[in-house]
């Protein structure tokens, strides 16, 4: 499925934006980033075409334009939250151990995992920074301090998210309500914020930051759903991302535990052995995905996630934005929910 256009309208400005946080700082520890971010390969040479989709730095933007609002505004806000999510992912690859993203080697595999903390740990600083300096001339004070606690309000509840998610792949007894809390921090919230911050730079009008703020947490749970299944069933070559790591890490993702939550007494023994073994074979991850095609997992959990688009769908309608931006965010709903990447 192809990227709607909104994506590509503000991706000049969030890329010039980024690189003019990033400009001032030379040491190799940067060109980690700079190598995270797609700029440069890992001998330094730029690159294009191989960064992320910046959803939440987009979602910021539109979220501000809504409002009427000029983006310039929102600009710094949307950089810091695109930083804070790619800090979450240079930590999350050796966190879940995953050797590529994007297509490519993680930092931690080309540099290993002691240097790729730092270079995560720097970000979220850089990310911070970002958002104090370059905001102080285009907002008041006090909206800018606003801006700033929500952002590290957001970046805790992402890291009690990570957590919780580190924490259940040791346990097999998750149900459903712990995987959403789960899913609400590590991803919800970075994308419910993303969506504040762009309103704020624009309105103190607290009904429609709540209804952004809604949008976005529904929103960000359909992609996180979105996300265990192409985590499952994506294709590699799509994804970028390595096929069975989710099953082999025994990662709780939703397939997981619907499974668990509605199989018959034989099945559920054999998920609870599999997740009792210290490491997965091939055969065991096939039967396992044997077991989720015959209860029809895979439909019913891409139903939840368009439950949850339904919900955002609605919130955005209640906020009484012009219909040009209401159809924007409408067209990243039906993107988010059916993506192969
Ligand atoms: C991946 O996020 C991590 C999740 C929260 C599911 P994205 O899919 O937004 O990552 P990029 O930035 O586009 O690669
Ligand atoms: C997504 O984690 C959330 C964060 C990185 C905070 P996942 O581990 O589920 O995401 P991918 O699949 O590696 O991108
Ligand atoms: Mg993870
Ligand atoms: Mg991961």
């Amino acid at each position: 499925m192809q990227m709607p256009f909104v994506f590509d309208r503000y991706r000049s400005v969030i890329d010039a934006q980024l690189k003019s946080v990033m400009a001032p700082y030379r040491s190799p520890l940067y060109d980690m980033m700079r190598y995270h971010l797609g700029w440069i390969d890992e001998r330094g040479n730029d690159l294009t075409d191989a960064s992320g989709k910046a959803l939440r730095p987009t979602l910021c933007l539109l979220s501000c334009e809504a409002t009427g609002s000029d983006i310039a505004r929102a600009l710094p806000a949307a950089a810091a939250v695109e930083l804070i999510h790619n800090f979450s992912l240079i930590h999350d690859d050796i966190q879940d151990d995953d050797g590529e993203r994007r297509h490519r080697p993680t930092v931690w595999k080309v540099w290993g995992k002691a240097q790729a903390i730092n270079a995560g740990t720097a970000m979220k600083i850089l990310a911070n920074m970002s958002l104090a300096r370059s905001s102080r001339d285009a907002l008041p004070p006090e909206k800018q301090q606003r801006m700033l606690a929500s952002l590290d309000d957001a970046t805790l509840k992402l890291i009690e998210g990570q957590y919780l998610d580190i924490d259940f792949e040791q346990r097999s007894e998750i149900d459903i309500d712990d995987y959403l809390a789960m899913i609400k921090g590590k991803t919800a919230a970075l994308i419910a914020c993303s969506m504040e911050l762009g309103v704020l730079s624009g309105t103190d009008d607290a009904d429609t930051i709540q209804r952004f703020r809604d949008f976005g947490e529904n929103l960000g749970i359909a992609f996180q759903i979105r996300d265990d299944i192409l985590g499952i069933w994506g294709d590699p070559n799509m994804t970028g991302k390595p096929l069975g790591s989710d099953i082999r890490r025994k990662k709780k993702s939703l397939p997981v535990v619907f499974a668990l939550s509605r199989a018959a007494d034989r099945q559920r023994d054999a998920i609870f052995k599999m997740l009792q073994k210290e490491i997965l074979a091939d055969d065991d991850v096939e039967t396992f995905l044997g077991i989720l095609d015959d209860m029809h997992v895979r439909a019913s959990v891409q139903e939840m996630a368009d439950g949850y688009c339904d919900k955002a769908r609605r919130k955005i309608r209640e906020a009484g934005i012009e219909p040009g931006s209401r159809g924007d965010f409408e067209h990243i709903l039906e993107f988010l929910s059916a993506r192969n990447y």
